[in-house]
């Protein structure tokens, strides 16, 4: 049986990924703490007052409205933060789109993370969307535990 082998597109990979190294500064990882502690719990009430009416009190979602949890990561996953900070900004809540403060939406993504197993670290989220485009959204490694031990 012969051996299939693809390295000759190894050197064209390498050089890519080089390309890709020198031209921007290497992302920030959400599993690295990319938020503070205070500031969750500051989205926290936030969510309580802005969000939970529709997204559920443990962000468990309607029949009508996503939750934000679980599949809702993996939607925002392997892109920039800034997708989601935009989103949120730009969409909800949904009956007041655009009326967060840039402070507000940055607590309530925090909150998020936190509430997706997300690590909380020394520093706030930066209420921009810029800044946060170096950040990657990064779920949290599916550990086999979690999936044995039923939430309820
Ligand atoms: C009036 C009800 C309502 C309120 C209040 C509301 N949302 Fe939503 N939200 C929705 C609906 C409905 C969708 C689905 C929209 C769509 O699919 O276009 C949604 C979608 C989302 C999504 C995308 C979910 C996904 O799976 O991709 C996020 C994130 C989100 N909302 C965050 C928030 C946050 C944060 C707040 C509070 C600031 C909020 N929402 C307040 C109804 C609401």
């Amino acid at each position: 049986m012969r051996r299939r082998t693809l390295s000759f597109a190894l050197p064209l990979t390498a050089a890519a990924l080089l390309a890709i190294g020198a031209a921007a500064p290497a992302p920030v990882s959400t599993l690295k703490g990319v938020y503070s502690a205070d500031q969750a719990a500051a989205g926290a009430q936030l969510y309580a007052t802005r969000c939970a009416m529709c997204h559920g009190k443990m962000l468990e979602g309607t029949f009508e409205t996503p939750a934000l949890q679980d599949r809702f990561i993996a939607n925002w996953s392997k892109a920039p933060l800034s997708d989601l900070y935009d989103y949120v900004a730009r969409a909800m809540p949904q009956f007041a789109p655009g009326s967060l403060k840039p402070d507000e939406t940055a607590k309530i993504v925090a909150y998020l993370l936190q509430s997706n197993a997300l690590p909380a670290g020394p520093q706030a989220l930066p209420a921009e969307s810029a800044a946060l485009k170096r950040v990657m959204l990064e779920p949290k490694p599916a550990s086999v535990s979690a999936e044995a031990v039923p939430k309820k």
